[in-house]
C-alpha cells in the first residue's frame, strides 16, 4: 500500500514538473529573434528555441556579414551555458570612414556610414597617387578598393645617356619623382623632340634623339663637277637647304641643284 501511494506522488510530481511554467524557463535553451534583418535566413527555419549541442545555420543577405565581414553565412552552437557560440546577428557592410594617413582629402563627412558599395572621391598626399589611378575609392566587404588607396611615388636612377649628345649637368644616382634633366646634343647635330627627360613614379619619360648632320666632302663635288653655291661650310644640319652650282657644264640628271639634308644623307647632282 505504502508503495503504490508513494508512485502516486512521484507521478503527480512528474506531472507537475512537466507543467510548471518557472520549471521550464530555467531548463537551458538558446533563443534566435525570428524578426532579423531583411535576407537573414535560419535553417532550420520557423524555430526559435534550440537546446545545448543544437545547431542552426545563419545565411546573412547580400549587403551583410557574419563573424568576419567576409563571410556571409555561419553555422552557430547553442552551447551549455545557453549562449551561442557565434551571435547569430548579421551586420551591415560598412567600410571605415577614418581618413587613411596618405589620403589628402577626401570626400567624407565626420561620423558618415559607408555602406558597401558607396564609393568615394579622394586625392593623395603630395608624393602619392592614387593606386589605380582613379581617385575612387569603393567600399567592399574587404574595406576601400584600392588598398591601399594612395601609393609612394617613387624615384629614379641615372638618366639614360643620349646616342651623339649629353646631359647638360652632372648626373646623380638619385633623382625624385617629377625631377628632370636636360640634354643637348653634339655640334651640328639636330634635337628632336624636348630637351628633357623627367622622372615619373621610377621612370624617366620624354622623347630626345639627335639627328646626324651631313658632311659635304671637297672630292665627291669634285667627281660630280659642282661646288657649293654659296658658302664653303662642311657641316648642314639635318633638313638644311644645300645649294650646288656648276664648276663645269651643265646641270645633268634627275637630282636638282637644290638639296635638303635629311638625318645625314644628301643626294648630289651632277655636271657635264
Ligand atoms: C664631270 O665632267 C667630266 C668632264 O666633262 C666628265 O667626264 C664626267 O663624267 C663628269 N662627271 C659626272 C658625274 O657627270
Amino acid at each position: 500500500m505504502f508503495t503504490i501511494r508513494l508512485f502516486h506522488r512521484l507521478w503527480l510530481f512528474i506531472l507537475w514538473l512537466n507543467m510548471d511554467p518557472s520549471l521550464q524557463q530555467n531548463a537551458i535553451t538558446c533563443k534566435l529573434d525570428l524578426s532579423p534583418l531583411q535576407g537573414t535566413s535560419y535553417e532550420p527555419a520557423f524555430r526559435n528555441v534550440f537546446l545545448p549541442g543544437e545547431t542552426v545555420t545563419v545565411t546573412c543577405g547580400e549587403r551583410f556579414w557574419i563573424s568576419d565581414p567576409r563571410k556571409i553565412s555561419v553555422v552557430t552552437t547553442c552551447e551549455e551555458n545557453g549562449a551561442w557560440s557565434v551571435r547569430p546577428v548579421c551586420q551591415e557592410v560598412r567600410c571605415s570612414n577614418r581618413r587613411e594617413p596618405n589620403v589628402y582629402w577626401w570626400n567624407v563627412y565626420w561620423g558618415q556610414q559607408i555602406s558597401l558599395g558607396e564609393t568615394v572621391n579622394y586625392r593623395c598626399k603630395e608624393g602619392y597617387r592614387s593606386t589605380d589611378g582613379t581617385n575612387q575609392a569603393t567600399c567592399t566587404r574587404n574595406g576601400w578598393s584600392p588598398d591601399p588607396l594612395c601609393q609612394e611615388l617613387v624615384g629614379c636612377g641615372t638618366p639614360p645617356p643620349l646616342t651623339d649628345g649629353d646631359i647638360k649637368t652632372t648626373t646623380k644616382s638619385q633623382y625624385r619623382h617629377n625631377e628632370r634633366v636636360e640634354y643637348m646634343c653634339q655640334n651640328y647635330y639636330t634635337m628632336e623632340g624636348e630637351p628633357y627627360r623627367t622622372c615619373i613614379n621610377g621612370e624617366w619619360t620624354g622623347h630626345v634623339r639627335c639627328i646626324e648632320p651631313c658632311i659635304v666632302s671637297e672630292d665627291d663635288n669634285r667627281q660630280h663637277n659642282i661646288t657649293l653655291k654659296s658658302s664653303d661650310n662642311k657641316y648642314f644640319a639635318h633638313d638644311e637647304i644645300i645649294e650646288f652650282r656648276c664648276i663645269r657644264g651643265v646641270p645633268v640628271g634627275a637630282v636638282a641643284m637644290r638639296q635638303r639634308c635629311n638625318s645625314g644623307v644628301i643626294l648630289l647632282p651632277s655636271c657635264h
